[in-house]
């Protein structure tokens, strides 16, 4: 919601606004502070604004350019389709050759359970809100009405549609918007360092949050519940992996009382976690799976929903007996989106981008990690190419700064200013570089991080002699 005005004239264009360049810092940052950036070009891992300054995208947009910003083979997939046939819908027994082409492609990389059919979205919230009204139609065909409910876990990002806000559990989203709705119910986060008790190893944390699952089953009634679903890497949370045993144990729950797993690899898909799929790095078997973002290394939009030919046949059969399955998007199997998604499925094929992600990640990961002992850091997690960092006092998750001193916020402008984007929620800093990162840039990244730490700590030290 920007309008040319908000662009300010001052001549730092890579963050504070004028006002602020010479203020003192006694009530912290917000990111208001900051001119808002406005891109017009990228190459590679950089972007550039509209004053010619260059940054290393160091999210990939929103975890989604896997193959940076100028891969010309993708955007000569989107010219060629568009030349030969811009647009045609999927509806009403028609479809075009890219959707059946990309469909084929995505049940035979999905190896981590098998997948027998696709149904396209836009997005990964269409996705997601996809899956919804598929488990309802699922479950009502199979004369199911009560088993409905969805289960999700705290602090998840599942999307911005009515449904997928309500799967989604970060109060944020959820507040004045009337959400969630309840045929969601939410389970714990499983964030080892941040709820663990006292003493408890993560094997321990997992049984505990396996056994409250469980519980929550039982006290709503396991003939009442649809679905649960996860990302593997909990990515809008904060990039939170799983503990030890945690989906073993979990689908063990789920297993027992005939409830579906829905995998959303919207972030985790298609290399990010040095595996196709986080489902493979964490032994899920899922029965849906939600993709998008990197799906077309998000040059254009487009979203999936891969099925378990188990779940499909019950769907199938049903709309068999209706007439229709009367579910779809105008955009549902898009050719020219479909086109760009199969380019760049053979482009990670072709490179290897499985391996190109071990390749670079250990050097990512333990580069950034050595900042672990940052008197303003409480944990550095990440696993791949995803890392988040939480800034925190005494190195204790129960010991946040102040809001007010906008710590995350002054961190994500420091970095900016000196040439590199990360994501700031709060106090929690979000990475998720292009999977065609370089040595070379992971060294760029490390050292900006390091110049950027030192500003934040300066700024902390400041304000706490000030209290
Ligand atoms: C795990 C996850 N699922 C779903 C979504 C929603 O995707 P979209 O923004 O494409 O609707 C996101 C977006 O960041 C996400 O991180």
């Amino acid at each position: 919601m920007l309008s040319q005005n908000d662009v300010s004239s001052t001549d730092d264009h890579r963050g504070f606004k004028g006002h602020h360049m010479l203020a003192p810092f006694t009530a912290g940052w917000q990111s208001r502070d900051v001119n808002p950036l406005v891109l017009e070009k990228a190459k590679g891992s950089y972007v550039y604004d509209i004053h010619g300054e260059k940054y290393l995208d160091s999210v990939a947009g929103l975890w989604c350019t896997a193959l940076g910003g100028s891969e010309p083979r993708l955007v000569a997939a989107a010219t060629k389709q568009l030349n030969v046939l811009p647009f045609q819908h999927s509806f009403f027994n028609q479809a075009t050759k890219p959707p059946l082409d990309l469909a084929k492609e995505l049940v035979e990389l999905f190896t981590a359970n098998k997948m027998s059919k696709v149904f396209f979205a836009n997005s990964g919230s269409e996705a997601n809100d996809s899956q919804v009204k598929l488990v309802w139609y699922y479950n009502n065909a199979l004369g199911r009405p009560n088993k409905k409910k969805f289960i999700a876990r705290a602090n998840a990002y599942h999307g911005s549609t009515v449904a997928t806000t309500s799967l989604s559990g970060l109060p944020l989203c959820h507040q004045n918007f009337d959400l969630p709705d309840p045929f969601v119910l939410h389970t714990d986060c499983p964030h080892f360092w941040r709820y663990h008790l006292p003493g408890e190893t993560e094997e321990e944390f997992s049984t505990r949050l396996a056994n409250n699952l469980e519980n929550l089953i039982v006290k709503e009634d396991p003939e009442t519940i649809a679905a649960f679903i996860a990302e593997p890497v909990m990515g809008a949370a904060g990039v939170i992996p799983p503990p030890a045993t945690y989906f073993e144990k979990i689908q063990a729950v789920l297993k027992k009382y005939d409830i579906l797993f829905v995998a959303d690899e919207v972030v985790c898909g298609f290399g990010r976690l040095g595996t196709m799929f986080g489902s493979d790095k964490y032994g899920i078997k899922p029965d849906l799976v939600s993709l998008a973002k990197a799906l077309s290394s998000a040059y254009v939009p487009i979203g999936a929903v891969l099925m378990s030919p188990e779940f499909y046949d019950v769907i199938y059969s049903q709309s068999n007996k209706l007439g229709s399955f009367s579910h779809g998007f105008t955009y549902s199997g898009h050719p020219v989106s479909c086109a760009v998604a199969l380019e760049a499925l053979k482009i990670y094929k072709e490179r290897d981008i499985v391996e190109q992600v071990n390749r670079i990640a250990p050097k990512f990961q333990e580069g950034l990690k050595a900042f672990s002992d940052s008197p303003i850091i409480g944990e550095i997690r990440g696993t791949g190419l995803i890392l988040g960092t939480e800034f925190t006092d005494n190195k204790s998750p129960n010991d946040p700064f102040p809001p007010e001193w906008g710590v995350g916020a002054y961190f994500v402008v420091q970095c900016r200013q000196n040439g590199l984007l990360v994501r700031g929620l709060g106090d929690i800093i979000i990475m998720s570089p292009p999977l065609i990162l370089t040595p070379q840039e992971v060294d760029e990244i490390i050292r900006i991080y390091g110049i950027a730490l030192k500003k934040t700590e300066e700024m902390v030290e400041e304000l706490k002699s000030k209290k």
